[in-house]
C-alpha cells in the first residue's frame, strides 16, 4: 500500500486505516507497544504528503527567496509565495498580504506585542483570560513592564468557560486590545468568539485570537469572523515545526511599525534613513523558513483533502467515547467540562500525581502530556499542580482509547 495514494477526498469517507498509514510516526514502537499518540495538542504527527513536499523542496527547489534572478530562486519564491496564497485561502483571508510567516503562534504574539503594542501606555488596558497559554500572557506582561499598559483578566467558570458577563464588564474605553484563546489547549473549551468580537467591536476595540488549538480541528474563515488578528502554529496542524502565521487586517498591519530589522523587510537602506517594504514583507526580516511555509501549505492541502466534516465527526466520536470510558474509572475527575469542547480531556485520578500516571502510561506505549500545559494561572484557578491531558485527533481510534482506559485502570490500582 502506498500511503500517499491513500489520500482521501471529500467525495468519499476516508478509511481510518489508510489515513493512519499515511502517518509514519504512528508506527513507532514505545516499550514494545505501537504508540497510541494522544499528545496532539502539544504537537501533531506529520502525514507523508507533508514530509514528501518538504523533501521535494530541499531536493529540487532549494534556493533563497526574493533575491535571485536564477531559476531555482524563482522556483523557491513561487513555492514560498504560493504557500502564502494557500494559507490565505485556508484561513479565509481576503488577501495573502495579510499572512505573515512567523516561527509559530508564540512569535506571532510577540511580534504583535512589540509592534502593535508599541503605542500602548500607562492608562491603557489589554484584556486576556485566565485560560490563556503563557504565550498569550507573558508577551503582554513584558509590554506592560516597558509601557505601563495594564492587563485585565477574564475569569473562568468552574466548568472551564469564559465568564462572558465579567468580560463585558472589563471592556471599557481604556481597552486597546482583547487577546483571547480560540480553543483552550488545557481544557478543550471552544470560546464564543463571535460574541466576543461583536462586543469588542461595539466599542471599537480590536481582537486577537490565538488559534493554535483551533486550526487543527475546524475550518476558520477570518474574513467572515471579522477578527483583527489571528495566529497559528503549523506543527499543531500536521505541518512542520518552526513556522506559523500571524494574520492581521491589512489597514492595521500597514499602520504598525516594523518589528525585526534586516534583509527583505526594507525598501531602501542608507545611513541617513531606511524605508520599509510593504506588508507582509515588512514583518519578515531575514531568510524565512521556506521549507516550513511550503510544508505548512501541504498540511492545509492534506486537511482539506480529508474533509472537515469527516475530521469533526471523527473527533466528536472520539471525545464522546473517551469521556464515557474514562468516566468509569474510580476517582477520575475531568477538568474542563464546557459543553462546547475540542477533543481534549484533562483529568486527575484521586490523589495520584499526573507525572506518575503519565509514566505508567508511557510504559504501555501511550503518549499523554502531564503538567500545567503552559497554563499555570488556569491550574491555580482550579487549585491543582497540573493534569494528565489526552488530546485526540482524527487519526486516533476507539481501540487506542480502550488501551488508554485499561492503562488508566492499571495506573489507578498501582498508584492507589
Ligand atoms: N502548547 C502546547 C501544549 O498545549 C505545547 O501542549
Amino acid at each position: 500500500m502506498n500511503p500517499t495514494a491513500a489520500k482521501p477526498n471529500t467525495a468519499q469517507t476516508p478509511d481510518l486505516d489508510l489515513v493512519r498509514a499515511a502517518f509514519p510516526a504512528l508506527q513507532t514502537e514505545v516499550h514494545g507497544h505501537q504508540v497510541a499518540y494522544f499528545d496532539n495538542a502539544a504537537t501533531s504527527q506529520k502525514p507523508r504528503a507533508v514530509l514528501d513536499r518538504i523533501d521535494r523542496y530541499y531536493c529540487e527547489e532549494n534556493a533563497n527567496v526574493h533575491r535571485g534572478v536564477h531559476t531555482m530562486s524563482q522556483l523557491a519564491t513561487e513555492a514560498y509565495e504560493g504557500a502564502r496564497e494557500r494559507l490565505a485561502s485556508f484561513l479565509g483571508a481576503s488577501s495573502s498580504r495579510q499572512i505573515i510567516f512567523t516561527r509559530g503562534a508564540t512569535e506571532a504574539i510577540n511580534l504583535l506585542a512589540a509592534s502593535f503594542g508599541a503605542s500602548f501606555g500607562a492608562g491603557d488596558e489589554i484584556i486576556v483570560s485566565a485560560m490563556e497559554h503563557h504565550a498569550n500572557i507573558v508577551p503582554w506582561q513584558l509590554l506592560s513592564e516597558r509601557t505601563g499598559v495594564k492587563l485585565r483578566v477574564v475569569p473562568v467558570t468552574d466548568d472551564g468557560e469564559l465568564d462572558i458577563e465579567e468580560f463585558r464588564i472589563l471592556l471599557n474605553d481604556r481597552t486597546r486590545l482583547v487577546a483571547l484563546v480560540h480553543v483552550s489547549n488545557s481544557l478543550g473549551t471552544i470560546n464564543p468568539v463571535r460574541r466576543i468580537i461583536a462586543d469588542a467591536h461595539g466599542l471599537g476595540i480590536p481582537v486577537l485570537l490565538d488559534g493554535a488549538q483551533a486550526t487543527p480541528h475546524a475550518p476558520v474563515n477570518l474574513k467572515e469572523l471579522d477578527v483583527d488578528f489571528y495566529c497559528l502554529s503549523s506543527h499543531k496542524m500536521f505541518g512542520p515545526t518552526g513556522v506559523g502565521v500571524l494574520y492581521g487586517k491589512a489597514e492595521l498591519l500597514e499602520s504598525m511599525p516594523p518589528w525585526q530589522g534586516g534583509g527583505d523587510m526594507i525598501e531602501e537602506v542608507s545611513f541617513s534613513g531606511t524605508t520599509f517594504n510593504e506588508i507582509p514583507h515588512k514583518f519578515e526580516a531575514g531568510t524565512p523558513n521556506i521549507a516550513g511555509a511550503i510544508g505548512m501549505a501541504a498540511a492545509a492541502d492534506y486537511l482539506e483533502s480529508l474533509g472537515w466534516s469527516w475530521i469533526q465527526q471523527q473527533e466528536l466520536d472520539l471525545l464522546e467515547y473517551a469521556t464515557a470510558q474514562l468516566s468509569q474509572i474510580d476517582g477520575l475527575r475531568i477538568i474542563g467540562t464546557a459543553p462546547k469542547k475540542a477533543a481534549v480531556i484533562s483529568f486527575l485520578i484521586g490523589a495520584t500525581h499526573p507525572y506518575d500516571v503519565g509514566s505508567v502510561l508511557d510504559r504501555l506505549g501511550i503518549a499523554v502530556r502531564t503538567g500545567h500545559h503552559c497554563t499555570q494561572p488556569l491550574m491555580k484557578h482550579y487549585g491543582i499542580p497540573g493534569t494528565v491531558r489526552a488530546s485526540f485527533t482524527f487519526y486516533n481510534s476507539r481501540s487506542e482509547i480502550d488501551r488508554l482506559a485499561e492503562g488508566l485502570q492499571r495506573a489507578a490500582q498501582m498508584l492507589a
